[in-house]
């Protein structure tokens, strides 16, 4: 969100002058990566134990005066589980980031005198080779994944260092993508001794940071895949302290190096065989998002700050004056009394209720930051509470830590002591968070966590959290506890009815069950546009969809240019929300030129009328693990052009993206997927392609490149109004793109937008579909449906119809003549008197 140093942007040097630790700075990382291995494990043949659902071994190490337990266990959806861990010492585990234990599945145990064969019911297949401690995985009889193939498997033991390493190789990858967070392609680079830093996972906070590096951000999610056009499989590395991870692109394998600074190894083996299987086998893991409440898919308005309530309200009412939709007001840092979060300064916020009800009145909500950090103060019942309980971290000598961040000397809460939690999420209580209304959701910022003045900006790997637990050991999950904590919180606020939503800058492994990300403080640059899109769609390929990046950059002053490219882009996105640093100059839509506000506005508009179909594609993922945008390498994964494609995107398998994100373009060469029997439609320009590959758009500054796949059907809601809420009794307009079979299918989702009652049954969910001169809509779950649900529809356009459609029959009695447009490749009917879908609807073209 913000920094405090003043970044300035000259001809020679960029954004991003931070420089902080790479693995030659962090001496056990140094010794591994550079070194041999200087005590390897050795399998003792006669420990090895087979139960029904694992097999358990003893390593030991050369010295013979250490045991390990080696345990390999297969769990749902072809996964292996392989732990290792010190047997007289065993270390943190990090439990939390699993949506639950995974189910273990009965596995098969051969032990031989040379290595051990696990085979599940499923067909997967794991050797272990007792010789080399080489772990070979199978699938479909093909090698996919090598454990241990350069024998790099350490374990350290001493007092000062603890670190661990493993290394794999994916044959026949070509390719690894995953490992976010990096301001990185979605291709990674080949790093490696004498060339590119491992990629670091260490979660802190980088302002302005720089492109295509592999400098640790906010995030850490450890999930690594291998890919190529034959095959992918994947490797979930379970472990929250610092971690290096080195990538080696060969001509036939990916291979790869984790390096942790403390914890346990413990290895998920996702076995593919392709990248949608091998995401569902992490999510299957680290769980879905829950579905968000609707208007969250809206356009959110930020800064840091609107400084008095005066400000907050006037940016609303100007989104009005200027028809701008909008959704949500975000309350950064300021609106608390000298940064004591869950208190108000009343001197700029004379009456925070009256701001909320009025933003409540015009169909929108407020958005509040609440940090992890808190004042050291004896007036100030936060602090007073959670040092009195010990709810606070602490240092090595036992006394609570104390350091500087927004509000002065801070300390921070211990998410580790479930009494610290339970307090912290009880802080949101409706009766708890004074002057906080029920239209209240929440943004965890500066949680890596973020703090002034000391090494990296973050806490000292050597601060001790409950249980005696290690900083370093639990680094990279301190956000995700915050966020998990405040997740509790909001439930409860809202009595367990009212779907949470929180954005994080801080993530995990898991984060998506708790809240959104975006990008963090991200500048206003078109590398940082253009990079904004592989980065969330890292992400969403490593389980968190809910994405976007700060619209026109964060930090430094946007062009005009820019940020209407940025606007037209980040509609495009899961998570839209403009916001600005401090230091640059107003820019709310409204106060720009009239040609440029009104692209604005219609970029705005656009991502309106695409609401119904994030909506669906958000119940999709939850129900699905699919995720809501894909890489084209996730639907086309055999096509090689796709392995490195990440200027363009899909939402969901049926709309094609491809932004323009160059300055002064003219022209943009668009990939169009699928082969020749694919058709892709634009329907801002009423034209359509095949799938034959990069294809010379013309744009303009008007242009949003957006493409509809032959065979899809869309529902969009057309008329233009203020907020979100303020379009659920609007009718929908269907699009319905035949495919060279005059084929076309699509999926609508409807309930009550805001509640978990969808949980129990409470929507429609449902399939549209042409087939054979019938248009109808049927509910996919027959026995879901929400009565108070709107679907009717107002028009239909039919595009490339059969010739012979003269009349559309709607429910078998009234007629509707249908007119042609576009040469007739184009047909539409219109003024269909809202028809009323209800349970289902048949239209017969005759
Ligand atoms: C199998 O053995 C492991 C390790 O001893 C143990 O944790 C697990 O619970 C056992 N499983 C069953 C089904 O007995
Ligand atoms: C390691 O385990 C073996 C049994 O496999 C046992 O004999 C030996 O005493 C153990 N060593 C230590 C240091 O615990
Ligand atoms: C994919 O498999 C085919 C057939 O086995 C092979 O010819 C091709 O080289 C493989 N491609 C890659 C990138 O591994
Ligand atoms: C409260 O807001 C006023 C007006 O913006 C500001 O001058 C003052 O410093 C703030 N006080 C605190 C404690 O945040
Ligand atoms: C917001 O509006 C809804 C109804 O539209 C009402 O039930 C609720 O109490 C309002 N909340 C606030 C804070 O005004
Ligand atoms: C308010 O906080 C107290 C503890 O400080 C807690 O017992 C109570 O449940 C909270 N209220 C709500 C509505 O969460
Ligand atoms: C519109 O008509 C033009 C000219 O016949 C044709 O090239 C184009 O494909 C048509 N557009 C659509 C969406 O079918
Ligand atoms: C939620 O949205 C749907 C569809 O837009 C609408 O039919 C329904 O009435 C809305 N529900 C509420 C409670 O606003």
């Amino acid at each position: 969100m913000k920094h405090i140093l003043i970044l300035v942007l000259s001809l020679s040097v960029a954004y991003g002058q931070l420089l902080w630790n790479t693995c030659s700075d962090e001496p056990f990382c140094d010794r591994i990566r550079n070194g041999g291995v200087t005590a390897p494990l050795v399998l003792n043949r006669y420990s090895i134990g087979f139960n029904f659902s694992s097999v358990n071994a003893i390593l030991t190490n050369s010295a013979g005066d250490r045991n390990f337990s080696l345990s390999i266990s297969a769990t749902e959806n072809e996964i292996f589980r392989i732990t290792i861990d010190d047997l007289s010492n065993p270390r943190y585990r990090v439990s939390q980031a699993l949506q639950g234990e995974p189910v273990q599945l009965p596995i098969v145990a051969t032990i031989g005198q040379e290595s051990l064969q696990i085979t599940t019911s499923t067909g997967a297949l794991l050797l272990l080779d007792y010789a080399t401690l080489k772990i070979s995985v199978y699938k479909n009889g093909n090698l996919v994944v090598i454990i241990n193939d350069n024998g790099k498997t350490t374990f350290n033991t001493q007092e000062d260092d603890q670190s661990i390493a493993i290394d794999f190789t994916f044959p026949g990858a070509t390719t690894a993508y995953g490992i976010p967070e990096h301001a990185e392609r979605l291709s990674l680079q080949s790093t490696g001794p004498g060339g590119l830093n491992p990629y670091r996972l260490y979660n802190v906070d980088f302002p302005s940071y720089p492109i295509g590096t592999q400098q640790a951000l906010y995030g850490a999610v450890p999930v690594l895949y291998g890919h190529s056009v034959n095959a992918t499989a994947g490797i979930f590395w379970l472990n929250s302290a610092q971690t290096f991870v080195d990538i080696a692109r060969t001509s036939n394998s990916v291979q790869s190096l984790f390096i942790s600074e403390g914890g346990i190894i413990d290895i998920f083996v996702l076995t593919g065989p392709t990248l949608e299987s091998a995401v569902k086998q992490y999510t299957s893991l680290t769980g879905t998002a829950p579905l968000p409440q609707h208007y969250t898919l809206g356009h959110h308005q930020s800064r840091w700050s609107y400084l008095t309530q005066e400000d907050a309200e006037t940016v609303v009412r100007q989104f009005d004056n200027y028809d701008l939709p909008l959704d949500v007001i975000w309350l950064d840092i300021d609106y608390t009394y000298g940064f004591r979060y869950f208190t108000w300064n009343y001197t700029a916020f004379p009456d925070p209720v009256g701001l909320q009800e009025f933003v409540n009145s015009t169909g929108r909500k407020v958005v509040l930051i609440i940090d992890p950090h808190y004042k050291v103060d004896a007036e100030y019942f936060v602090w007073v509470t959670a040092t009195a309980n010990d709810y606070f971290v602490k240092n090595p000598d036992g006394t609570d830590y104390q350091a500087d961040c927004w509000p002065g000397l801070s300390s921070w809460i211990d998410f580790l002591k479930e009494d610290a939690s339970a307090y912290y999420a009880s802080l949101y209580g409706m009766d708890n968070f004074t002057d906080a209304t029920d239209i209240v959701q929440i943004w965890n910022d500066m949680n890596e966590p973020a703090v002034f003045d000391v090494f990296e900006k973050t806490f000292p790997r050597d601060l001790v959290h409950y249980g005696g637990v290690i900083h370093r050991d639990v680094h990279n999950i301190y956000g995700f506890s915050q966020t998990a904590a405040t997740f509790d919180g909001l439930l409860a606020r809202y009595d367990y009815n009212k779907r949470p939503f929180i954005l994080t800058r801080s993530h995990f492994a898991g984060t998506q069950r708790h809240s959104a990300i975006w990008t963090g403080d991200n500048y206003a640059s078109w590398e940082h546009l253009r990079i904004s899109f592989p980065m969330c769609l890292t992400q969403a390929i490593s389980g968190i969809s809910y994405c976007g990046a700060d619209v026109g950059g964060f930090s430094g002053q946007v062009t005009e240019e820019l940020f209407q490219r940025w606007y037209q882009a980040g509609a495009w996105l899961p998570f839209y929300r403009a916001h600005a640093d401090q230091y640059t100059e107003r820019r709310e839509p409204y106060l720009f030129r009239e040609e440029v506000l009104n692209r604005f506005r219609n970029a705005l508009r656009l991502r309106y009328t695409y609401l119904p179909t994030w909506y669906t594609r958000f119940f999709e993922h939850e129900r699905y693990g699919e995720p809501v945008i894909m890489p084209l390498s996730y639907v086309y994964s055999s096509d090689a052009n796709t392995v490195d494609m990440d200027d363009q995107w899909l939402v969901g398998r049926n709309i094609l993206v491809h932004p323009v994100a160059e300055e002064g373009a003219t022209i943009v060469s668009v990939y169009m997927p699928g082969g020749a029997s694919e058709l892709w439609f634009d329907i801002a320009n009423n034209l359509m392609y095949y799938g034959v590959g990069y294809t010379p758009v013309l744009v303009t500054m008007d242009s949003v490149p957006v493409y509809h796949r032959g065979g899809s059907i869309l529902a969009r809601k057309e008329i233009a109004r203020p907020s979100s809420a303020l379009m659920h009794s609007d009718p929908f307009t269907i699009y319905v793109f035949l495919d060279v079979n005059n084929y076309a299918t699509g999926t609508l989702y409807i309930d009550d937008n805001q509640s978990f009652n969808y949980r129990n049954g409470v929507y429609s969910y449902y399939r549209m579909q042409h087939i054979n001169n019938v248009f109808s809509v049927t509910l996919i779950d027959p026995d879901a449906y929400y009565p108070d649900g709107v679907f009717t529809i107002d028009t239909i356009w039919v595009y490339r119809p059969p010739a012979h459609y003269k009349e559309a029959v709607i429910n078998g009695n009234t007629r509707y003549a249908v007119t042609y447009t576009n040469d007739s490749s184009i047909m539409k009917i219109e003024n269909i008197g809202n028809i009323n879908v209800k349970e289902s609807t048949v239209i017969s073209f005759v």
